[in-house]
């Protein structure tokens, strides 16, 4: 056994298929998660694997690393939605940010976690041009959910330095793979354009379609953080995680007909509210590090 890790958020997109790899790689994988955005079908099943219907912001954190024996942290549980954080920014707070304290000081009273790694996300980098942003770059969030991803960055530096709890931050990029359900509030642009045109329906696009995006595969996402984990090269850093490369929504949408070889008409809608214009990641300081995505969008695309 290589060790023992808690996902939180382990029966999400990217938590449960974390879990599964930590699983078959060796390690004893600890869940938590609420359910609050998945179902039982959604945990992985493996004998590595065990699993707690459990909110982070729970009081017995501690008792639970404690019991467990835990290592290592892979803190993922969060609203993800950027428009349910502008609707519900409460709601969003204390999932995304009090959650995080949680946890933190559960680690600190504790003791003996080896490695924090946080799921964060590029848009903390708020709007910018179109360049490739790097850690480096100023921090603007603009919408709820960056602000608590943001201010959750914060605390794990704090705690870090205060009661010496080695980090990993990650800052994905958008995320894109196949999908474990239906179309929900949570599926992004990706998953959405393919559905519909897969099914000749009509597609939406919000704003001019000229905003852009960096995709990044699940796939990518996955191994970005077991070489977090696994890495010391890493540790106590915040790294993008993208590919470097984005395109416009509107090629986006071009793309995904073409593999479906669909006629699906586009309907403009307003922009949604908090939207970002520019995302691209550079990505120098990953692979400085060491770590290399596989995937470029038009073979994710053929695989997802
Ligand atoms: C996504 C993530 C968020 C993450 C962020 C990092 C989701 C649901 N959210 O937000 O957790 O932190 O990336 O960049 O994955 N669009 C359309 N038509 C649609 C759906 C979307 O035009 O039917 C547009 C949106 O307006 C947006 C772009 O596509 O401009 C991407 O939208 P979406 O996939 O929801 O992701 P983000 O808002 O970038």
């Amino acid at each position: 056994m290589k060790g023992r890790v808690l996902v939180t958020g382990g029966a999400g997109f990217v938590g449960s298929r974390l879990s599964m790899k930590l699983a078959f790689s060796g390690y004893s994988v600890l869940i938590a998660d609420n359910l609050s955005n998945s179902t039982m079908d959604n945990v992985p099943k493996h004998p590595n694997i065990k699993f707690l219907l459990k909110d982070v912001r729970d009081d017995d954190i501690k008792n639970l690393l404690h019991e467990h024996e835990i290592n290592y942290i892979f803190h993922l549980a969060a609203v993800i939605s950027i428009e349910e954080s502008v609707k519900n920014p409460l709601k969003t707070h204390t999932n995304n940010l009090d959650a995080t304290i949680n946890l933190l000081e559960s680690a600190k009273q504790y003791k003996k976690i080896s490695k924090f790694i946080f799921s964060s996300s590029c848009a903390v980098y708020g709007q910018k041009p179109d360049i490739s942003i790097n850690e480096e770059d100023s921090i603007s969030p603009v919408t709820p959910y960056a602000i608590d991803k943001y201010s959750s960055e914060i605390y794990i530096g704090y705690y870090s330095r205060e009661y010496g709890i080695p980090y990993v931050i990650l800052r994905y990029f958008n995320i894109y793979g196949p999908p474990k359900s239906k179309i929900t509030p949570y599926s992004g642009v990706i998953q959405i354009f393919r559905e519909k045109i897969s099914k000749g329906m009509d597609i939406d696009i919000y704003g001019t379609g000229n905003q852009k995006r960096d995709f990044i595969h699940i796939d990518d996402i996955i191994n970005a953080n077991v070489f977090a984990l696994e890495s010391e090269m890493a540790d106590n850093n915040t790294i993008n995680i993208g590919t470097g490369q984005s395109i416009t929504i509107n090629k986006l949408a071009e793309i995904i007909k073409g593999i479906y070889n669909a006629n699906s008409n586009i309907g403009y809608k307003p922009a949604r509210k908090g939207d970002i214009i520019y995302s691209s990641a550079d990505i120098g300081k990953a692979r400085s590090l060491g770590f290399y995505p596989k995937t470029d969008i038009e073979s994710g695309l053929q695989k997802a």
